[in-house]
């Protein structure tokens, strides 16, 4: 558990953050009751129906709204507004406001005030992790453990705020004096996915507050729920007005979008995803020439060598593909396994597989929850009967569970061959397809043979043979002997088309820019 930092009381903040205006409490106590009785949390206030602009939780203008279902059992657990252009001129007006005031606040304000929003999520982790399994499926367990990883994200950034260091560059010319400071780009649009509701935003949203940007922040329908209750916790740490903005759309996500990569006044955009959608930002967001960052899709190989140990291997390919069934960017796509060990590998891994508990995350017995939506079901289906009609073979699982909500049985394919769609395309469901090899020259070949660029992972005991791959392996992180990199202070991100830019480690930085002052003496 990470220590809790001492937090100093309100009174030691500066005023001009901590005596602002107090709100009206109808705007803020205002809530769907539908909602607040699918949740049924110790507070059900966390629970926000409207999107959030300059302090105030706002409806659409013309009343629309989007309806948000559980993919356990496909019913809807509350609306939110289906906001559009005019929502997103006014976040991105009043995020610029607010930036003149935000950027000259100390970074230890910064600290201090991400500080105490870290705590209010500890405070109120079993609260967040239940909208957390309500909107997105995964279990109880994980959603906790997503609080826990999304917090940790506060915690790492309010700490870099405070060394966001310049330098002093010896000048080659005399009398001159170099020194650099660092200051923050400006409003940063966010748009964040739902596999990670909660994790997602704090990674982008922590880094940028602490830089000392402001925000509009876009969640993804499917799970707004947990943008909504951070974003209500932001404004009860103290947050002021404009700081944090959150526009919530659906069907208006093009003019959206649009309007957050176009508009000068964004400086910056971050976007967690599929590479076919970063691609479509990072050309509208050209044309004012943003800062961008892009955490985009991957297709892991995960190998495990006959050097390897087999009994840690099958553990971490079980955390690795099956974690959110299945449904995390870094997780393994395709498992890359040694002739000599692949048959004791398969049988082991699928015996472990076919242990799994799948139904609805709130019920403690369940290991693995629904995917998100039906179009992801049908797209693993679409990967497994490729990969049948290739020649792969079943050893557990392979089809949809019937019934209300989203599920698939956790998959384990054997002898699928190297040329199937899943090995060039990302699954996004629960199938661990086994793929033999026999060279480290041949599996090297096959995992870098692909546009994506994200995670690998590789299981082996030859020192001499992990440097080798680690190095030889085109991805921007890489996992040997462990299936799970996921960490606050690593810094996250791809190579190719799996993104630009790195979150978490250094992950500041993309939220600043440097800045030359030359003093003549
Ligand atoms: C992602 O799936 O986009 C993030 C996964 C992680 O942080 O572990």
């Amino acid at each position: 558990m990470p220590v809790k930092f001492p937090i100093p009381p309100l009174s030691v903040v500066p005023p001009r953050l901590s005596q602002r205006s107090p709100r009206t409490t109808l705007i803020f106590t205002r809530m769907a009751s539908n909602a607040a009785v699918a949740f049924g949390l110790k507070d059900n206030s966390l629970i926000k129906t409207q999107g959030f602009i300059g302090g105030k939780w706002l409806d659409a203008s013309d009343g629309a709204t989007i309806s948000v279902t559980n993919p356990a059992n496909g019913e809807e657990i509350g609306t939110i507004p289906e906001m559009g252009l005019k929502e997103t001129k006014e976040a991105i007006n009043t995020a610029s406001t607010a930036f003149k005031m935000w950027k000259n606040t100390t970074a230890k304000e910064r600290h201090d005030l991400i500080m105490k929003l870290y705590t209010l999520m500890k405070e109120n982790t079993e609260d967040l992790a239940k909208i957390i399994t309500l909107e997105n499926g995964k279990t109880l367990t994980e959603a906790t453990g997503e609080v826990v990883y999304s917090s940790s994200f506060l915690e790492w950034f309010a700490e870099e705020a405070v060394r966001t260091y310049g330098e002093h560059i010896p000048s080659p010319a005399p009398g001159v004096r170099n020194v650099t400071i660092m200051q923050p780009v400006g409003v940063c649009a966010i748009l964040t996915p739902w596999n990670f509701p909660s994790a997602m935003i704090t990674r982008k949203l922590g880094a940028a507050l602490a830089a000392g940007c402001t925000a509009v922040v876009k969640p993804p329908p499917e799970t707004p729920f947990s943008a909504l209750a951070l974003t209500e916790l932001a404004r009860r740490a103290g947050f002021p007005d404009g700081v944090i903005n959150v526009v919530t759309t659906f069907k208006n996500v093009g003019e959206v979008g649009k309007e957050l990569c176009e508009n000068g006044v964004v400086r910056k955009v971050t976007f967690t995803g599929s590479t076919t959608v970063a691609k479509l930002l990072y050309k509208m967001s050209s044309s004012t020439m943003k800062k961008v960052s892009f955490e985009a899709g991957g297709n892991s190989p995960f190998i495990i060598f006959d050097d390897a140990n087999i009994d840690d291997a099958v553990d971490g390919a079980i955390l690795c593909k099956f974690r959110s069934s299945g449904q995390t960017c870094v997780c393994a796509n395709r498992i890359y396994v040694h002739s000599s060990v692949y048959a004791e590998f398969a049988s082991r891994l699928a015996a472990r597989v076919a242990q799994f508990k799948v139904g609805s995350g709130m019920d403690k017995e369940s290991t693995h929850g629904p995917l998100i939506h039906d179009r992801a079901v049908q797209k693993v289906e679409g990967h497994i009967t490729d990969a049948l009609s290739k020649g792969a073979q079943v050893l557990v699982g392979g089809k949809r569970i019937n019934g209300p909500g989203s599920f698939f049985e956790p998959t384990v394919l054997a002898d699928v061959p190297p040329n199937v769609r899943l090995a060039n395309e990302e699954t996004f469901g629960p199938v661990a397809a086994l793929i033999k090899f026999d060279t480290e020259e041949e599996v090297l070949q096959l995992a870098n043979n692909t546009d994506y660029g994200l995670a690998g992972y590789f299981y082996s005991r030859d020192v001499g043979r992990v440097w080798r791959v680690a190095e030889a392996l085109e991805v921007g992180m890489v996992g040997t002997n462990t299936g799970y990199i996921s960490q606050a202070p690593i810094p996250f991100g791809g190579v190719k088309e799996s993104g630009l830019g790195r979150e978490g480690a250094h992950g500041i930085k993309e939220y600043m820019q440097t800045k030359l002052i030359a003093f003549g003496l």
